[in-house]
């Protein structure tokens, strides 16, 4: 179904290439693409930060979807901005002013999203839907990628998408996205499915045919 957006998370793709892989991912046909920064403390790895975003951006003709994994995350909405975020993804979870984080994130101009954790519930963002443009749902526990899809999550969207209404709201799932689990976060109500290891595997920016292959597969 092409009204679901699919964002490649460059978690799986060549960190030592980043530029050339978002480039090919996205003539593969990805319409976002994923940007996971972990920061060894709210979640369990490291990847990289705003320095590494902006190095990407330019090679990004589309969305530049941020998803921040690290806490505290305020002060440094306004590098991640600056480097290019067009959504700026913070985690429910990672402080106690959600309400502040997501109105930073829209005065420097960026679509908000709020992450919430596998244990956490819908209703965590309850009092910010007017504030925020995407609600990414976790189906594994964020710091890795190639982990196996949370099934609970399913009832979790169905929630979102009763209380989003008719708000503008992307819902967008996180984790373990394969050609049998996407459908059924589609059906949920999901409109932007994350896929790191579904996505890249098989490929290269030298091979870059099963990329295309994988996303229409999704
Ligand atoms: C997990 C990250 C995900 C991850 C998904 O912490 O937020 O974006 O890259 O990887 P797969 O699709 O392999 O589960
Ligand atoms: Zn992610």
């Amino acid at each position: 179904d092409r009204s679901i957006k699919i964002a490649p998370s460059i978690l799986a793709a060549d960190f030592a290439n980043f530029g050339a892989e978002c480039a090919t991912v996205e003539e593969q046909g990805a319409d976002w693409i994923h940007v996971d920064v972990m920061d060894g403390h709210f979640v369990p790895n490291i990847t990289f930060g705003p320095a590494t975003c902006a190095a990407i951006r330019p090679h990004i003709k589309g969305v530049m979807d941020v998803h921040l994994m690290i806490a505290p995350a305020d002060p440094y909405l306004a590098e991640f901005a600056k480097a290019g975020a067009d959504v700026l993804t913070v985690h429910a979870e990672a402080g106690p002013h959600l309400h502040r984080s997501v109105q930073m994130i829209r005065d420097l101009g960026c679509k908000a999203g709020v992450a919430l954790n596998p244990a956490t519930p819908a209703n965590a963002v309850e009092y910010v839907l007017d504030r925020i443009d995407l609600i990414c749902v976790m189906t594994v526990n964020p710091g890795f990628g190639g982990q196996s899809f949370i099934d609970s999550q399913i009832e979790k969207v169905r929630q979102l998408r009763a209380m989003i209404g008719d708000r503008p709201i992307h819902i967008e799932i996180d984790g373990g996205m394969t050609p049998t689990t996407a459908p059924l976060m589609a059906a949920a109500g999901a409109d932007v499915l994350v896929a790191g290891s579904a996505v890249f595997k098989g490929g290269s920016v030298t091979n870059p045919a099963p990329y295309g292959e994988n996303i229409r597969a999704i």
